[in-house]
């Protein structure tokens, strides 16, 4: 059988074996994917076990999506954007990296009627959540995007890597001064109960407001939001789910349908 796992320290609480086995039930393929708990240093020899098992593939979640990127013999040019990677692909030898987490966020946004053509799209954040997302965003032919950080040198460094400052790096107080469309939270600043120094007047002027972290209760953004009155309010959940459906699709050649496996997983958080 062919063989599939997620690598990460900690793994417990990944939910990538429920909905890949999902996926596969759902297109009759017959697949064994299980997460793994990798001992910090041991993600090579982890990986080269799995290639000498049967292995087909492979997610990778921190802290080890770097080790992953430097691991591959081929990369595709969104993860050599992002310098991290979460799909590995195993065939004839060769390890092949790529990154989904971006179009796991545009095509729930997507799905969710959220436009990004032509709008401004605000990214908060500056780390490897945002780093993973900016390209995908970038393809979208937004008006404008702009990365905002608390550490301003880290949002210059990726809109650096894009050419006619396509996107812009600023910090949270210029926001203020400035209207957007679509504002993405890709910071960790809600899972250490910090809140966003980022106004009500900027998160009013949005029609959509969407938070990379999901959970049982809506986070300090999104509920801030909902207070405003934002149109779209969409947590991560469902980019949890596409980022998955894009790596099984690239193992597979399968498109999964999202839709029922995004339900479950909202039943079970609840
Ligand atoms: P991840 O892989 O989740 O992106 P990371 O690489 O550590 O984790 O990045 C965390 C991001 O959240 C960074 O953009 C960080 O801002 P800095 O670059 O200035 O550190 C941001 N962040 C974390 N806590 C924050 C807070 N309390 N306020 C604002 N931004 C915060």
């Amino acid at each position: 059988m062919d063989q599939y796992r997620v690598f990460g320290n900690p793994i417990a609480q990944s939910k990538s074996p429920f909905i890949h086995q999902k996926f596969a039930a759902q297109s009759k393929l017959i697949i064994n994917y299980q997460s793994e708990l990798v001992t910090l240093g041991q993600f090579e020899v982890a990986v080269n076990n799995l290639i000498a098992n049967n292995g087909k593939g492979a997610n990778v979640t921190a802290p080890f999506k770097e080790q992953a990127f430097a691991m591959c013999d081929e990369l595709s040019e969104k993860a050599k954007l992002a310098g991290a990677v979460n799909t590995l692909i195993f065939t004839d030898g060769v390890i092949y990296g790529d990154t989904t987490d971006g179009i796991g966020l545009v095509s729930d946004l997507l799905r969710h009627q959220v436009t990004l053509k032509n709008s401004n799209i605000l990214l908060l954040g500056a780390g490897g959540a945002a780093k993973g997302v900016v390209q995908a965003l970038f393809e979208q032919s937004p008006k404008s995007l702009t990365i905002a950080n608390r550490t301003l040198s880290k949002a210059q460094a990726i809109a650096e890597q894009y050419p006619n400052n396509a996107i812009k790096a600023i910090t949270f107080a210029d926001t203020e001064e400035l209207t957007f469309d679509v504002i993405i939270n890709a910071t960790s600043a809600g899972l250490s109960g910090d809140s966003l120094p980022i106004s009500n007047k900027t998160i009013q002027h949005a029609n959509t407001c969407y938070d990379m972290v999901y959970g049982k209760e809506p986070t300090a953004f999104l509920k801030q939001a909902k207070l405003l009155g934002v149109e779209h309010i969409i947590d991560g959940l469902g980019m949890l789910v596409g980022q998955a459906a894009a790596s099984f699709q690239l193992w597979t050649e399968v498109n999964p349908d999202v839709e029922p496996v995004l339900h479950s997983l909202r039943e079970q958080l609840l």
